[in-house]
């Protein structure tokens, strides 16, 4: 099935690096590099922490990069002390909502349950959502990567509708390819990967599952990230450490664009 899909998406997890001037500053440098880039191919989005949020979306042209919230609740208001809820984050206009990043599951005990409740409320709410899945080394170890992979997808999608899938990222993270210490994915085994994630969409949503483009994240760097998005079935990168320098987010981007360009997805 040939994808409707052919932007090129990239982005940056902030994680809990950066200070509101930071972030700001950032943002500012990184539009500033990118400026000359016609968007029309595309997408470029980041993702600050929670409290640097109200002013970077004040700040950015959302045209140029959109802003996205690293997690969210999924009730509309609640007696939940420390989370943020979807209305929280319209008022402040976030474009998009990450639900799963493997650290939240791993540091935060997020079930597969929740990614999927975060996932329908962030939709319902109109957002962007990026639904992150990855397998542990462990389930590498006894060859479980596929099988991983298509039960978290299938159920961060529960009862998610086709006519909302046009809002829909997923990022292959593998948990042990993240992060100071993770190892680099071979980008054969990535790709491999990606078709599962494919294939497993278009199980799910015969008519439309090919709409959903699937990034790559997990140790990118300048090095390896043109071998990843010459990968037929990689649609994007999603960048931790070696993007949270504008300047180097944006070699990284330059250094993918053409070749993104001149691959078949
Ligand atoms: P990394 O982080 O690029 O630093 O490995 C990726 C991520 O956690 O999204």
């Amino acid at each position: 099935m040939s994808r409707h899909f052919d932007r090129l998406l990239i982005g940056s997890n902030l994680k809990m690096y950066k200070t509101n001037q930071q972030t700001l500053e950032y943002a500012r440098q990184h539009q500033a590099l990118t400026a000359d880039i016609p968007r029309s191919e595309l997408t470029l989005f980041i993702l600050p922490a929670y409290v640097t949020l109200a002013d970077v979306c004040r700040q950015v042209d959302h045209t140029l990069l959109k802003v996205g919230a690293q997690n969210m609740h999924w009730e509309e208001p609640g007696q939940f002390t420390g989370e943020i809820s979807p209305g929280m984050l319209q008022e402040i206009g976030v474009d998009l909502v990450m639900v799963g990043h493997a650290e939240r599951r791993q540091l935060f005990g997020e079930q597969d349950g929740m990614v999927n409740q975060r996932a329908l409320s962030a939709l319902t709410h109109g957002f962007q959502v990026l639904i992150c899945i990855g397998e542990t080394a462990e389930d590498k170890a006894y060859r479980v990567s596929a099988e991983r992979l298509r039960q978290q997808l299938t159920i961060a999608l529960h009862g998610v509708q086709a006519v909302d899938l046009e809002r829909v990222w997923v990022a292959y993270e593998p948990v042990w390819a993240i992060g100071a210490g993770g190892q680099q994915a071979d980008p054969s085994y990535a790709n491999t990967m990606h078709a599962v994630i494919h294939a497993t969409l278009e199980s799910l949503y015969p008519e439309h599952g090919s709409w959903v483009p699937v990034l790559y994240g997990g140790s990118v760097n300048l090095e390896n990230a043109p071998e990843l998005i010459a990968q037929p079935e990689i649609d994007g990168l999603f960048i931790g450490r070696a993007a949270w320098d504008a300047s180097d987010f944006y070699r990284i981007l330059r250094s993918v664009i053409e070749i993104h360009r001149g691959v078949t997805k």
